[in-house]
């Protein structure tokens, strides 16, 4: 889904080295970054997809605004929130809201069919602990989201921008793990999958460098019960990739590097 796209950077905001992704700027601000994660292509958007869309984002969206939400006023109730950034067609999104019915999800996605199809997906469902972003999942992150407020973010299969002049497109870039952490409550997770290995070893890299993050496991996790199996992942089995999951958490008081 990915090809070369290029942005500018908001102005007045720091912008990290080589277009990198959000680094803290002086005074604990994060940056815009100049170079995105994505491309937006228009895709073929299905009628049924576009008709859940029109009818369910009224409903079910929250429109990019640079102004923090407070998640408890927008589901109706105090509970843990868990962002999923870049979810694709939405299906592993929707199963997990499903089966977690006492956690409330974010979910982002710039890709209009994914949004028209999780749209569809919800509508009818019955399913009240989610919502859709369709914008930038830095830019969400950066400006909607309060400090220390999530309980988990996460990152499933992000674009692996496999050619090595793209990999500054990589969403795992430290300013966005370091970003992602600020906006972790202490103890909440930052889970991340992918089926690409150099990306994995990327990612480890970069989560492992991250100090307000501690690593549950010794290098790759297990996948937790909550991830399904996505479309991209049996993809990746099918062509023989393995699977890594990375399951790292925001450190407490007390629990240092
Ligand atoms: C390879 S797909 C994986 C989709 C899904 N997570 C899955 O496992 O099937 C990556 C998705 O991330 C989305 N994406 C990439 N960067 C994004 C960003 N900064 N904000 C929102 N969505 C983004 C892309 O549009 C794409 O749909």
């Amino acid at each position: 889904m990915s090809e070369t796209t290029q942005s500018t950077a908001v102005q007045g905001e720091a912008s990290g080295p080589d277009g990198e992704l959000p680094v803290p700027a002086p005074g604990g601000r994060f940056s815009s970054r100049p170079i995105r994660s994505f491309v937006l292509r228009q895709g073929r958007m299905s009628p049924a997809q576009q008709r859940h869309l029109d009818t369910m984002m009224p409903k079910i969206g929250l429109p990019y605004r640079p102004a923090v939400i407070d998640p408890e006023a927008i589901f109706g109730r105090r509970a843990p929130c868990v962002l999923e950034i870049g979810f694709g067609m939405g299906d592993t999104t929707f199963a997990i809201a499903q089966a977690r019915p006492d956690t409330d999800f974010i979910a982002i996605e710039v890709h209009g069919p994914g949004v028209g199809n999780l749209c569809k997906l919800v509508a009818g469902s019955g399913l009240t602990n989610l919502r859709i972003v369709q914008h930038d999942a830095v830019e969400v992150l950066r400006d909607m989201i309060a400090p220390a407020s999530l309980a988990g973010v996460h990152v499933y299969f992000p674009d692996p921008w496999h050619k090595k002049r793209h990999h500054k497109r990589r969403i795992i870039q430290p300013g966005f793990v370091a970003l992602v952490a600020e906006r972790l409550a202490p103890g909440g997770y930052l889970h991340c999958a992918t089926d690409w290995q150099e990306y994995a070893d990327w990612m480890l890299a970069v989560l492992s460098a991250e100090p307000s993050l501690r690593n549950t496991a010794e290098g790759w996790a297990p996948r937790p019960d909550w991830r399904p199996l996505t479309k991209f992942e049996n993809r990746g089995l099918r062509l023989g990739h393995g699977v890594r999951d990375l399951l790292f958490r925001k450190r407490e008081s007390g629990d240092r590097a």
